[in-house]
């Protein structure tokens, strides 16, 4: 999607609360989560609580919003990657930008020079506007969304095809399979930039398939809840693109740099990996990764106090301490997934805190103090998260919520975040209700601050 068609949903989106807050209409406006992993076997239980009757809505909204848009190809870019190979992903570093003071010319330059002419040097947190001219990240971002969702919805039904099943299948073929659309499994152009020593790609460009974490969640519930149209086929054909696209992560320099870069970065890196690793089967590898995540990077990503100093230390620390929370929050899902007996919850860093000191310490943390009130939204998700897991017997964090994100049980997550408190009990026979007020993430709706919650997964 362009920003312009990005900003126009979101309008619609906020226009349509608006004007029929009414109504008992409980849909949340589309929001992409950092990342997250599923538990299929919770999903193809199908052992809901009677509170989620709002947080289907909203996921059936979504995913018929992302289908109205696919299906998605790397090949949906206006120039080719430097191998002058249609098929190879390509994207822009966000933060870096052209600097032309040395560069000696005598008149202004146009932007094709300043492409060739002037070294990018980088600024953090500063998105130069070019990087949008490719829109891979966004579509893979929408892509991996639209499998989530489109799974979630197919097991709302008892069916074994739906067009949501079978949308995830053209889906999954135009981006990875597909012989004139398929993307070639690397990253060797991801988060390029420009200038006399650019072209090239940065370890930091493996972030942007951070999301396939939420495809091999939707390809589990398919496979889980024994799909016809998720032939054995398009199965091995998915697995073999995956374990070429997972050597290349685990043996090239941009690949093993990433895996090993300390802060969110590794933490997204490590969420990629075991969630490729489960879906080829290789459980016992998927187990090790983890392990290497939990005993590695993480020990040092909190500290006593529950700051993440790796994060505090950014241009947003907002942000960025909410987005490592949900890449940590994925791993623990996943470990936990893929190993009932580990305890990645109770897991200490080497200064003796857990995901939940630092989810309590992100708790006291002012959007505003550092410019980000726009992305306020971005801790709802990682409370609802730690809720469910660690419980809240004090119900502090449901107040947090309730407070701050009145239609909390409305969001997605709220399906999958359980036990919860919350959300409306679905009347016999009638139709579901939320828990009421009809608002979003941050408060008074405002365009702005729709656009700015739904732009944060791709905050780097
Ligand atoms: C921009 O280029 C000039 C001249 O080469 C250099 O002195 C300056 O440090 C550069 N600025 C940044 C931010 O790298
Ligand atoms: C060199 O080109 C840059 C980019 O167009 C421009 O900002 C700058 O003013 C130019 N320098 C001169 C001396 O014209
Ligand atoms: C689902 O469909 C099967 C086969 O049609 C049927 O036997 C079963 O009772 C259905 N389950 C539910 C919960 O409706
Ligand atoms: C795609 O390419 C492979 C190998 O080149 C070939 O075997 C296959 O038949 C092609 N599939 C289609 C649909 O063209
Ligand atoms: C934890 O990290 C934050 C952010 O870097 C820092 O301000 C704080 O002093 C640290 N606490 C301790 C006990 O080191």
């Amino acid at each position: 999607m362009s920003p312009s068609a990005l900003f126009f949903s979101f309008f619609l989106a906020a226009y349509s609360i608006l004007t029929v807050s009414a109504q008992a209409v409980d849909v949340v406006p589309f929001y992409s989560y950092a990342n997250d992993f599923v538990d299929p076997n919770y999903i193809v239980a199908g052992d809901f609580p009677n509170t989620v009757g709002g947080a289907k809505a909203t996921i059936l909204n979504w995913a018929e919003k992302l289908n109205a848009e696919g299906p998605w190809s790397v090949t949906d870019k206006p120039m080719l990657a430097p191998s002058g190979n249609k098929n190879d992903y390509m994207s822009w570093a966000p933060y870096r930008w052209p600097n032309c003071t040395g560069v000696g010319n005598t008149t202004a330059l146009t932007p094709e020079q300043i492409w060739v002419t002037c070294p990018y040097v980088n600024r953090d947190g500063q998105f130069n506007p070019d990087r949008l001219t490719i829109k891979n990240v966004l579509d893979f971002s929408d892509f991996s969304d639209a499998v989530l969702y489109n799974a979630l919805a197919f097991s709302f039904q008892n069916e074994t095809s739906s067009v949501y099943s079978k949308n995830i299948v053209k889906f999954v073929n135009a981006w990875f399979l597909d012989n004139s659309t398929g993307m070639n499994p690397n990253l060797n152009y991801a988060q390029m930039w420009r200038g006399p020593d650019g072209q090239v790609g940065e370890r930091t460009g493996v972030l942007d398939l951070k999301g396939f974490v939420k495809i091999v969640s939707g390809i589990l519930i398919l496979r889980k809840r024994k799909s016809v149209d998720w032939t054995p086929e398009i199965d091995s054909q998915l697995v073999s693109w995956s374990k070429k696209y997972m050597e290349w992560l685990e043996t090239n320099k941009l690949g093993i740099e990433e895996c090993a870069s300390t802060n969110n970065h590794g933490s997204f890196c490590f969420n990629q990996l075991i969630a490729l690793k489960l879906l080829v089967n290789d459980i016992p590898g998927a187990i090790r990764a983890g392990n290497t995540y939990f005993q590695g990077i993480y020990q040092n990503q909190i500290n006593s106090t529950g700051d993440q100093p790796l994060e505090a230390a950014r241009t947003r620390p907002y942000h960025y301490r909410n987005y490592n929370l949900g890449a940590m929050i994925t791993n623990a899902r996943l470990l936990k997934y893929l190993d009932p007996s580990s305890d990645p919850w109770k897991m200490k860093t080497k200064n003796g805190a857990t995901i939940q000191d630092a989810l309590d310490m992100t708790m006291t943390v002012h959007a505003a103090d550092s410019g980000e009130e726009d992305l306020v939204g971005e801790i709802y998700p990682n409370i609802a998260a730690v809720a469910s897991i660690y419980g809240d017997p004090d119900g502090k964090y449901a107040a947090f919520l309730q407070s701050n994100f009145p239609v909390y049980a409305s969001d997605a997550d709220f399906l999958w975040n359980q036990p919860l408190a919350g959300g409306t009990p679905e009347k016999v026979g009638g139709r579901t209700g939320s828990s009421g007020a009809v608002g979003h993430r941050g408060g008074g709706i405002t365009i702005g601050a729709l656009l700015g919650a739904s732009m944060v997964s791709l905050l780097l």
